[in-house]
């Protein structure tokens, strides 16, 4: 049976570093508060003065560590695929785009996946099935975002701004050419579309016109809204969940997963989350503190960190799960 291998990782962040004591310069906020709630202490910001740049330029320059990781060429690339809540523009997407800065060859087809903090496990999903049917046999996977051009840096927007960073994380993926039960073993995705409103960005719109107005601009309705509440309390019933769904499918349990990477949502939830699969502080990987919430990019991100820093090795049980806004969620059950 072919299965679908991690080949190479990669991820990239601006350097320019915000902590919350500069947060507390715009906003009516506290170091103790943000640590407290979220568990971030910093978070890399695109430098919009020095060096702008979009989401897209994140995730090639994510993509391009990823492809010498994997020592793949750019050239062996047949398909792309890219998970951001944050494009450069309305459209085209940024998959073209990373194509363009990559150099990938004209031709080679680029999807983009809209699905906020899951749209990464739910491109994964699509490039596991696109390699175990031999539709593409190297694909690079990105999520990336730069969201600190998207939100509200003051009090109105407080509760939100606080918590997201900037950053871009790849995976190119392929066939595992051996038969020795390494790959993906199960990738679960699901969504709800009945809680659309408690975790949204409503503009611009292209359900009015002009898609967004002076007014709503002055309303500040092109920042993101979040029912904070209402995000944990399903976020910490969606993810272990479907990781159960993942491990049951796959007739292991959580004591026999090496290590568990969520998507980096909030301290609180991640903390939340592990209870609730009784993992050891061992079998958790975090760098919310860090990075704050990258979305597309939190799970790539922090794979990419626990490879490079050795707690996954060749045949281990490694889990991701995320949840995000749709509402949407998701797991993998991967033997490294
Ligand atoms: N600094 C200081 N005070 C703040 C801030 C801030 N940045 N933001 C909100 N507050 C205040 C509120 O105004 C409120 O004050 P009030 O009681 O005087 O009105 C108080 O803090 C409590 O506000 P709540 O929203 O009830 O704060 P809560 O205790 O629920 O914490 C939080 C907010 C951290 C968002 C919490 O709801 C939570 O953990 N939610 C999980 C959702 C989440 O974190 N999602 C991440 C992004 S979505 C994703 O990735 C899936």
């Amino acid at each position: 049976m072919v299965r679908t291998m991690f080949l190479g990782t990669g991820h990239y962040v601006p350097e320019k570093v915000v902590t919350n004591e500069d947060l507390t310069k715009l906003m009516d906020t506290s170091d103790e508060w943000i640590q407290q709630r979220t568990g971030v202490k910093t978070r890399h910001h695109i430098d919009w003065q020095n060096e702008p740049m979009g989401a897209s330029e994140l995730g090639a320059r994510a993509g391009k560590k990823a492809l010498e990781d994997a020592k793949v060429s750019k050239d062996e690339i047949d398909c792309i695929i890219y998970a951001t809540l944050s494009p450069d523009k309305a459209f085209p997407g940024d998959g073209v785009l990373v194509q363009a800065k990559l150099d990938i060859p004209a031709g080679v087809p680029a999807y983009d996946v809209r699905n906020q903090c899951s749209g990464f496990l739910y491109g994964l999903q699509m490039a596991d099935a696109f390699i175990r049917t031999g539709t593409y046999k190297r694909i690079l996977l990105i999520g990336a975002e730069a969201q600190s051009s998207g939100l509200e840096f003051a009090d109105r927007g407080r509760d939100v701004a606080v918590i997201f960073g900037d950053g871009g994380a790849a995976a190119v993926l392929g066939p595992n050419p051996r038969d020795d039960g390494r790959g993906i073993l199960s990738v679960k995705v699901h969504a709800d579309g009945r809680y659309v409103s408690e975790l949204e960005c409503p503009f611009p719109s292209s359900a009015v016109s002009p898609r967004i107005s002076v007014a709503d601009l002055e309303a500040g309705r092109q920042y993101p809204v979040m029912n904070g509440k209402h995000v944990f309390k399903h976020a910490v019933t969606r993810m272990p969940e479907v990781v159960n769904e993942v491990l049951a499918e796959q007739g292991v349990k959580s004591t026999d997963l090496k290590l568990v990477i969520p998507h980096q949502a909030n301290q609180r939830i991640t903390e939340m989350v592990q209870r609730k699969l009784e993992l050891t502080d061992a079998q958790l990987f975090s760098n919310i503190a860090e990075f704050g919430n990258t979305t597309a990019a939190s799970i790539p991100l922090a794979l990419d960190q626990a490879v490079h820093q050795g707690r996954v090795q060749a045949g281990d049980l490694v889990c991701l799960t995320a949840f995000g806004a749709g509402f949407t969620w998701g797991a993998a059950l991967i033997r490294w």
